[in-house]
């Protein structure tokens, strides 16, 4: 393939597959799903799931694009010509795109509220009216389509600039950003009259709530988190070079994500502790974020207005970077097929996929407002797609990623990937191929029947 960019350093490469692992995700479920399922226990459990499954999924798809340097689609179609696994390929790219569509929305509500926290707009509020606050929002059928618009439009800006200097150049400037956004919300949160108690209910190990259905949580949310079986990570993959270490690479970019996942806890209980509200299970997803913590933080923070004002304000421009990298991970993965599979310019192809992405994205969005009586199997059109994509596409995908790597691809080559053509041991590959084989694809056959309800 001509003239097709690398990602010009190791560091790069890192944050930009980190950017993708790093989203919403980490913070509205990976917390709560810990506090419900028995604190530490359960990270042990997500730890477990990430080094059986997680990993060996993600150094596969690395492999994959790196070895054909190509777009997802054709990955497959390259390594596997005149079979059926090209539909693996592509199922990466329709998920991506499917899962875009949504994400968009909630990302441009988050931009919202980071406008509101930044003209201290979520001030004067208390626990009786954030839900209608947040409900009045979601249920306007203009603002929440412009914010989501601008949000895609963003994405789209760095997309069009190109790998080094669009999504290289950006990882490098907002996943640092990130960070140190994280340990300050942590400092501050944790030193919280009481914040340690938050800390302590976290940390607690209870192995009592742990059971198999806590397993088959920790393993959608894994495979959800870590950005794996949509393509993300196998496009990203396509522009490293060949020195970069694969396996090392994956063990960096699942320790930095669950890193944000973990410290997302320390800066979510500790202040709730401080604010004495119990944070229930019910306390998950977009009402975690836009209802609940608002007023966690202002009971916690609220008697110094400065301190409410950068604690709101922080928190909300953290969620905008985690979001915003994730997006474009997914925003390159559609691009990128467009470009190689039909020629398009690369400019074109973000913004045709820009347009498509806020026209579907508009759907979802209304379906909180006039569109909310429109429902398939009980659920509103967002409910359907965030479903059925992370419940159904997802492990169709980590499916068939692992029966393709263990099974099919040619073992030479996989060694030979893995270790960089000799240069390291990869002492790894017997037990790596073993779980592809074996219990990767029974644990999400497991995911996936308990998640359809048959088990
Ligand atoms: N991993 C991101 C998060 O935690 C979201 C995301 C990006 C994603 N790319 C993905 C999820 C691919 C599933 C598949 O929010």
């Amino acid at each position: 393939m001509t003239n097709r960019e690398n990602f010009g350093s190791r560091l790069g490469a890192i944050l930009a597959a980190a950017g993708s692992a790093v989203g919403l995700g980490n913070i509205w479920r990976f917390p709560i799903e810990t506090g419900r399922n028995g604190g530490a226990a359960f990270i042990l459990v997500y730890i477990g799931c990430i080094l059986i499954v997680g990993l060996p999924i993600m150094i596969s798809e690395f492999l994959i694009g790196r070895h054909t340097q190509a777009n997802t689609a054709r990955a497959y179609q390259m390594l596997a010509p005149g079979t059926a696994w090209k539909w693996v390929g592509r199922l990466g790219v329709f998920t991506a795109f499917f899962i875009m569509c949504y994400y968009c929305v909630v990302s441009g509500w988050t931009m919202h509220y980071g406008f509101l926290a930044l003209t201290n707009g979520l001030a004067g509020h208390d626990a009786s009216t954030f839900p209608a606050q947040f409900l009045d929002f979601v249920q306007n059928p203009y603002l929440p389509i412009v914010w989501m618009a601008v949000f895609v439009l963003l994405s789209h800006v760095v997309i069009m600039r190109g790998v080094t200097r669009g999504i290289e150049r950006w990882s490098k400037i907002l996943m640092p950003l990130l960070f140190i956004l994280v340990l300050l919300l942590v400092v501050v949160s944790v030193i919280q009259p009481g914040g340690s108690e938050g800390l302590a209910f976290l940390l607690r190990p209870d192995f009592s709530k742990v059971t198999g259905s806590t397993v088959l949580s920790a393993m959608g949310q894994a495979f959800y988190s870590l950005s794996l079986a949509m393509g993300c990570l196998c496009t990203y993959a396509s522009y490293f070079n060949r020195q970069t270490d694969l396996a090392r690479t994956a063990v960096q970019v699942s320790a930095i994500d669950t890193m944000v996942a973990i410290m997302a806890g320390f800066i979510i209980f500790p202040a709730a502790a401080a604010a004495n509200y119990s944070l229930s299970p019910s306390d998950i997803g977009p009402s975690l974020i836009f209802i609940t913590l608002p007023n966690v933080f202002l009971q916690a923070f609220g008697a110094y207005p400065l301190l409410f004002y950068i604690v709101s304000s922080a928190f909300y421009v953290l969620i905008i970077l985690a979001a915003l990298t994730s997006m474009i991970s997914m925003h390159e993965v559609v691009t990128s097929y467009l470009t190689e599979e039909f020629g398009f310019k690369r400019s074109r192809a973000a913004l045709l996929e820009t347009i498509v992405c806020i026209f579907f994205g508009c759907f979802a969005s209304l379906s909180f407002g006039p569109l909310n009586g429109v429902r398939l199997f009980d659920k509103t059109i967002f409910d359907l797609i965030d479903w059925s994509a992370s419940n159904i596409c997802l492990p169709i995908g980590g499916f068939f990623i692992s029966i393709f790597a263990g099974w099919r691809l040619d073992r030479q080559l996989f060694r030979d990937e893995v270790s960089n053509f000799g240069a390291s041991r990869a002492r790894y590959f017997r037990p790596m191929v073993f779980l592809l084989r074996y219990v990767v694809p029974l644990g999400i056959l497991g995911v996936l029947l308990n998640q359809v309800g048959l088990f």
